[in-house]
């Protein structure tokens, strides 16, 4: 076995309170953790990239690359990581190749050190890009495998993964259980195998949802896992990581406890304090449903957040009723559609597909995204789509299946994104250029109340009209009234003319 001391990343200023406080957390609530932060010896700090850049800068009013500049000047000793989705980077969507880059480049260029890249349906041609931009930038590019289960997922496919993972140039592997469902001994399955066939490090990231968590992460250790993600109670446990001083004394006498002096747990005591601090002030966002272990999320075989959304939507559309029905078709959509894992954006759109089907009969209303899921635009399932459903789909949306990497489709973008930007008298910097293509609406409004701060908010530029009728219209921030405080929105879908408000939830 493995002896050498495992490392702890700190998750804390990203993953913890986009899991448990709705992605809240201000740059000023940050800063004066970050000298303590920086002197633990953490692996890494994930700092960047999830919902935070969009969160940032819709619901906080900053841009993200001065949060990115801000932790960088308070953290210089530990190296940053960011989580990006590939080709969506932090979006829900495909973006060309040389937008990617260019956003890879430009955080590379604020001080980003890993790049944590995944893929939603674990096609590696979708995150290809990024991580050769991240070598090309001189930086660490971390490969990602999504876990779920399914029929498909067998140890060795997640193996095979991490194999072509290393291959493409990848400097470590992070097996990444967005939703806690990772099962200790199978995380350890999983580990041993991935060991034995690469060389690069790997990562274990779970989250302690279902109550697993720090199990899971003792059995990854056993297994010779390199580093685990922990995060500071009380962005931590719950939908979040498991907290660093908990797996510090779970690993008490094991020959691969790190080492932590008395100097560090009093540092690690102090953090917890002012992030105790922290969570009280965004108890606006936080609850006790995110809180607690919720053994559902086992049961229905799908994300936590997801299921206390879910609940509420059906509340609103009156199938409360319809709760099991809805549910039990989930895993019917996600074979039809080629047992894509649930993580944002497939997540959402398995669930929305899953409700309409309840709802109108299965694949009466097929949403837009879901038929290009299962005409290959989103990449390769990991299992085949139900050649009925992709004729249903072809037909639908009068689109042809692909076989290719999506982004092969795409015309480059950056010299029209400058374009834009000068027309409207917005800077045309690489910064600003890869935000507003992700959030066009959102950085003119960030610029405009920028630029006139006494004044009263622009009106919300009207897109939604305009927009063709099978797409999300309306992307209203919703502020999360309900149980489940999890970042999330709404999303009108006009479907044959038929439309839907539905509810939906990042996850990742
Ligand atoms: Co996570």
């Amino acid at each position: 076995m493995q002896m050498s001391p495992v490392t702890f990343n700190n998750t804390v200023l990203r993953d913890g309170h986009q899991s448990l406080a709705a992605t809240r957390m201000r740059t000023e609530q940050m800063l004066p953790a970050l000298p303590l932060l920086d002197d633990l010896h953490f692996g890494a700090l994930e700092t960047w990239g999830g919902a935070t850049i969009d969160a940032g800068l819709r619901f906080l009013g900053e841009f993200p690359f001065d949060r990115l500049d801000a932790l960088k000047k308070g953290t210089p000793k530990t190296p940053h990581m960011m989580l990006l989705r590939g080709q969506n980077i932090v979006q829900y969507a495909n973006f060309p190749d040389d937008v990617v880059e260019t956003f890879v480049l430009t955080a590379a260029k604020h001080g980003m050190d890993i790049f944590r890249i995944f893929d939603a349906l674990n096609d590696t041609r979708n995150i290809a890009t990024a991580v050769k931009a991240t070598k090309k930038a001189g930086k660490h590019a971390q490969g990602v495998i999504c876990y779920t289960s399914s029929p498909v997922h067998t140890i060795d496919k997640f193996i095979e993964t991490a194999v072509e993972i290393e291959e493409l140039g990848c400097d470590s592997i992070c097996v990444k259980d967005m939703a806690g469902l990772i099962p200790p001994y199978i995380a350890y399955q999983i580990i041993t195998g991935i060991k034995k066939r690469v060389k690069i490090p790997v990562i274990l990231h779970t989250h302690e949802t279902a109550g697993l968590g720090a199990s899971t992460y003792y059995a990854g250790i056993e297994a010779g896992v390199d580093a685990i993600d922990t995060s500071i109670v009380p962005f931590a446990n719950g939908t979040g990581q498991p907290d660093t001083v908990r797996m510090l004394s779970l690993l008490e006498n094991h020959p691969r406890k790190p080492e932590y002096s008395k100097e560090d747990l009093e540092k690690l005591q102090a953090l917890r304090e002012h992030f105790t601090k922290v969570y009280a002030e965004l108890s606006q966002f936080t609850s006790v449903a995110n809180e607690r272990v919720d053994t559902d999320a086992l049961t229905y075989q799908v994300p936590g957040g997801m299921l206390s959304n879910f609940r509420n939507q059906l509340k609103e559309q009156k199938m409360e009723d319809r709760f099991d029905e809805v549910f039990a078709e989930i895993p019917y959509v996600r074979k039809c559609l080629g047992w894509i894992p649930l993580v944002t954006p497939t997540s959402q759109i398995v669930g929305v597909q899953a409700m309409l089907n309840v709802k109108f009969g299965r694949w009466k209303n097929f949403s837009p995204q879901a038929m290009q899921i299962a005409l290959g635009y989103y990449g390769r399932t990991p299992g085949p789509v139900d050649p009925e459903v992709r004729k249903i789909a072809a037909e639908k949306s009068g689109k042809e299946p692909i076989e290719c990497r999506p982004a092969d489709l795409l015309e480059p973008r950056m010299p029209k994104l400058r374009e834009e930007l000068a027309a409207k008298g917005m800077p045309t910097d690489d910064e600003h250029c890869v935000i507003y293509a992700m959030f066009p609406q959102e950085l003119e409004k960030y610029y405009m109340a920028k630029q006139a701060p006494k004044e009263a908010p622009a009106p919300a530029p009207a897109a939604a009209s305009s927009a063709p009728a099978a797409r999300p219209a309306a992307a209203a921030p919703a502020a999360p009234a309900d149980g489940s405080r999890r970042r999330a929105r709404d999303l009108l879908l006009t479907i044959n003319g038929q439309t839907t408000r539905v509810h939906v939830e990042e996850l990742d």
